[in-house]
């Protein structure tokens, strides 16, 4: 019933903003002290929202202010922490009358590189995404005259929306902040990509060995865990459940080969950000590594890849000490992404 709701805000939001286009051209344009890691490729930007330093530092402070909520208690920092790697720490997200949600918060790390945005892809932008979450009944449950007249009142507000769109303080461009600050949430300096750049020093013995474990044909992790973000950017079931009360990609499809299918997430931060799996059931990664090693319940759409490894407890704690090794502590301590 709520994720039904959720589902008819979004598409409001969709009609909204259908203009936006999701088939954005590549662009490097990212302001000085935002870099891209090397071996990335260009952040991917709508050609109709460049990145400005105007548009991030306004950004920012708009993800960190409460007063986008309804209730004014709710920031998008509240379920998004970057201790946290920009995800929170309980199973199910709470809006702001603390409702529960359906489903876990996810870090906000190389979202730029995406292709579809929730867990079940449901939003084909980042904009259309944020829109998504202020109106959301179990978000923000905000409304964009609600979020327009709130920020008109801040004089501070009201010369930054006229310095970064020469406008008043309005919804849509406070979307458009909101998603160039989430754009250039970048991760990409772990110890992992030290050492794939030449630093062999940086990941131990046991590391190297999880993560010959990951890229191996016996786990298969990297087939689904791939690429720069370890995503493949697409939807799988690995067999959580036996049933699906939240039905994920099949919401969007309506393919019943779809139900219990979740989009594949970023493995970048990922001891930041217990818990883990769409709807938060797995407390830990130890929790994780056990599902993987049995090979995951019985389930129809479950993929085929999700079997019983026959990892001995030293190959469990080796991946698990791989997966460690994927924190970027220059990420979660980064001055430029903090509350302003
Ligand atoms: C009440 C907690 C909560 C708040 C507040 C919140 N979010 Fe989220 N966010 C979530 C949850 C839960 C999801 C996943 C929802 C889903 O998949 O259906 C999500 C998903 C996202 C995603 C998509 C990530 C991906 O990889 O698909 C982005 C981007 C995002 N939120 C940005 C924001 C911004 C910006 C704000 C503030 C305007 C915000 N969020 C406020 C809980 C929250
Ligand atoms: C068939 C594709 C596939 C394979 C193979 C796969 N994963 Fe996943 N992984 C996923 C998907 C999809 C999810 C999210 C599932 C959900 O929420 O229902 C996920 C979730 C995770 C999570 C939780 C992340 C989070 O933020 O919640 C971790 C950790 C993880 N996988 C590690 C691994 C490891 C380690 C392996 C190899 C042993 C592996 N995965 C193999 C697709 C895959």
């Amino acid at each position: 019933m709520r994720l039904r709701l959720l589902c008819g805000t979004i598409t409001c939001a969709f009609v909204l903003l259908a203009c936006h286009d999701p088939t954005s051209q590549p662009a490097t344009l990212v302001p000085s002290g935002y870099p891209v890691p090397e071996g990335f490729p260009p952040l991917r930007v709508p050609p109709d929202n460049p990145i400005t330093a105007e548009k991030i530092e306004l950004g920012r402070r708009l993800f960190y202010d409460e007063q986008l909520s309804r209730d004014g208690n709710l920031s998008c920092a509240s379920c998004h922490q970057q201790q946290h790697a920009f995800s929170d720490t309980i199973a199910v997200s709470r809006g702001t009358q603390s409702e529960i949600g359906l489903r876990n918060a996810p870090p906000l790390v190389n979202v730029a590189y995406g292709s579809a945005w929730f867990w079940d892809g449901r939003a084909r932008s980042i904009e259309e995404q944020i829109l998504g979450a202020l109106t959301s009944p179990i978000e923000m449950a905000s409304d964009t005259a609600h979020v327009a007249a709130q920020l008109a009142t801040d004089p501070t507000y009201r010369t930054a929306f006229a310095v970064t769109f020469g406008a008043l303080p309005n919804a849509r461009d406070a979307v458009r902040a909101l998603a160039t600050f989430c754009r250039i949430l970048v991760s990409g300096n772990s110890r992992y990509d030290r050492y794939r750049h030449g630093d062999s020093t940086a990941l131990t013995e046991a590391e190297r060995r999880g993560m010959a474990l990951f890229f191996s044909s016996r786990t298969r992790c990297a087939e689904c865990h791939s690429g720069i973000n370890f995503t493949d950017n697409n939807f799988h079931s690995i067999g959580i459940h036996s049933h699906y009360y939240d039905r994920g990609r099949y919401y969007v499809t309506g393919n019943e080969q779809d139900i219990g299918k979740f989009k594949t997430p970023t493995l970048r931060n990922v001891a930041l950000t217990a818990p883990y799996m769409n709807d938060g059931t797995l407390a830990t990664l130890d929790h994780v590594l056990e599902h993987y090693a049995n090979g995951g319940k019985p389930f129809i759409n479950k993929d085929p890849r999700i079997r019983p490894l026959g990892l001995s407890s030293q190959e469990l704690a080796d991946l698990r000490a791989f997966l460690y090794a994927l924190t970027d502590s220059t990420f979660i301590t980064n001055p430029l992404f903090a509350k302003p």
